[in-house]
């Protein structure tokens, strides 16, 4: 082809027909993997320490948090059998979603059916799914969401035109759920509530009394309770973790989890959305149908990964649950020691179960710190400790760590953060 012929039928690189969606290009600010991306590029290369994660829910590459031997062999012998390497069906293999229905229902006071159980890439998409089908029309509905929170669920909601609002959680009362707010904010079309339980971002874990509030409250508005449960059973203090599904006869209850964080396998990309909902309302308002209808034009999660559910949940051993949670209960213990000695951060209340604490920066004592961006962006590049700023969880001045790492590189990234804030409180003293 000449150089002339080729000049003809290329277009001039102005002339393609797409123009990007700004609302979309400013969305990935929400995510957590995004704010953590551009803490990490401002990291100083010639620093030869070890670089301590303290930032994100994912402590898979850590040896002591290396996911059941049991897992792993479902996950093989699924792939060895040669039954597993179909398409899936759309709302998930029946062995799975069984499964599913059965390891839930141990916590609840009636049985789930396979049918209540629908299989996501992970919670992930979940909560995509779940967003995608509250919001109806654009501009239709509104979702009450918390604050601090998980801002992935204001991504989705924005992306599919739902209007987000904010309820907080308050940290004076180990983060429940402000409920005045609730019912103060919702109106005609307020779709539903959402809550994580454990708690992303505040390591708390909601009371029976509390959680029966939240039912109460959702019957009275006429509105769904999301339950987001992807940290169920990582508790590690005085109460243990209550499933939102036991109050499903009082408001409906679409509760999300995966095997991510249980099973310390976020990449195996295992979730689940459940409907708890003993009356029948998520079938008579057609809600179900909305879900399986979404699912027919999404992906699935890999057909080898659903295979092998049902042989990892019925033979991973009680011994690798506790030793997760007794690693958790001391990650955690020595996480609220060491922050105790730290000028310039406060810690409201000791975690309680999933794989964060939120602290409050006091900008008053740290002297050349601007806000909680500034916070992690000079302490990533001076210690080489990564941790999470608030406005990532909706809450500016705050930042939330993770303890869900090998103890000893917590105790070496507490003490960096240590002297980070003893040196910034000195500086203009
Ligand atoms: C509250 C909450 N919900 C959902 C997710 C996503 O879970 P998954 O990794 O199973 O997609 C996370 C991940 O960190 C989370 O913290």
């Amino acid at each position: 082809m000449s150089n002339g012929t080729m000049n003809q039928l290329t277009p001039a690189p102005d002339a393609w027909n797409f123009a990007p969606d700004e609302a979309l290009l400013g969305l990935s600010a929400l995510s957590v993997r995004s704010v953590l991306g551009s803490i990490k590029a401002g990291m100083d290369p010639s620093d030869d320490r070890p670089v301590i994660p303290l930032g994100h829910g994912d402590p898979s590459a850590f040896p002591c948090f290396r996911t059941a031997p049991e897992a792993v062999e479902a996950v093989s012998a699924a792939l060895h059998s040669g039954e597993h390497n179909s398409y899936p069906t759309g709302v998930g293999l029946e062995p799975a979603r069984r499964s599913i229905a059965r390891h839930l229902s141990l916590d609840l006071p009636y049985e789930l059916s396979p049918d209540d159980v629908y299989l996501t890439s992970g919670c992930s998409q979940a909560i995509e799914i779940v967003c995608s089908v509250l919001a109806g029309r654009p501009g239709a509905h509104n979702i009450l969401l918390p604050r601090p929170g998980y801002l992935f669920y204001e991504a989705r909601a924005a992306f599919n035109g739902m209007e987000a609002r904010y309820f907080d959680l308050l940290p004076d009362r180990d983060w429940e759920a402000d409920l005045d707010a609730v019912e103060a904010l919702a109106d005609g079309n307020t779709v539903a509530m959402v809550l994580v339980n454990p708690g992303n971002p505040c390591g708390n874990v909601y009371s029976y009394d509390h959680l029966a509030k939240v039912a109460e409250t959702a019957r009275k508005l006429g509105i769904f309770v999301i339950a987001d449960e992807v940290y169920a059973h990582l508790t590690f203090g005085k109460k243990r973790f209550v499933p939102m599904g036991v109050f499903g006869s009082v408001a409906p209850v679409l509760t999300l989890g995966s095997i991510s964080k249980r099973w310390v396998v976020p990449g195996w990309r295992l979730g689940w959305i459940v409907t708890n909902d003993p009356n029948g309302v998520f079938r008579r308002t057609k809600l179900v149908e909305s879900i399986k209808s979404y699912l027919d034009i999404s992906c699935d999660p890999a057909t080898f990964v659903q295979g092998a559910i049902p042989e990892l949940l019925e033979n991973t051993k009680q011994e690798f649950f506790d030793k997760t949670v007794d690693i958790l209960r001391q990650t955690a213990d020595i996480c609220w020691e060491k922050l105790k000695g730290i000028s310039g951060i406060t810690c409201p209340s000791k975690p309680e179960g999933s794989m964060f604490v939120m602290v409050k920066l006091d900008l008053s004592c740290l002297q050349d710190i601007k806000d909680d961006m500034d916070f992690c962006c000079k302490l990533a590049k001076e210690e080489s400790v990564v941790v999470l700023p608030g406005c990532a969880v909706g809450y500016k001045n705050w930042v939330r760590i993770t303890f869900a790492i090998g103890p000893s590189s917590l105790e070496d990234g507490l003490a960096r953060l240590k002297s980070f804030c003893s040196r910034h409180s000195e500086t203009n003293k």
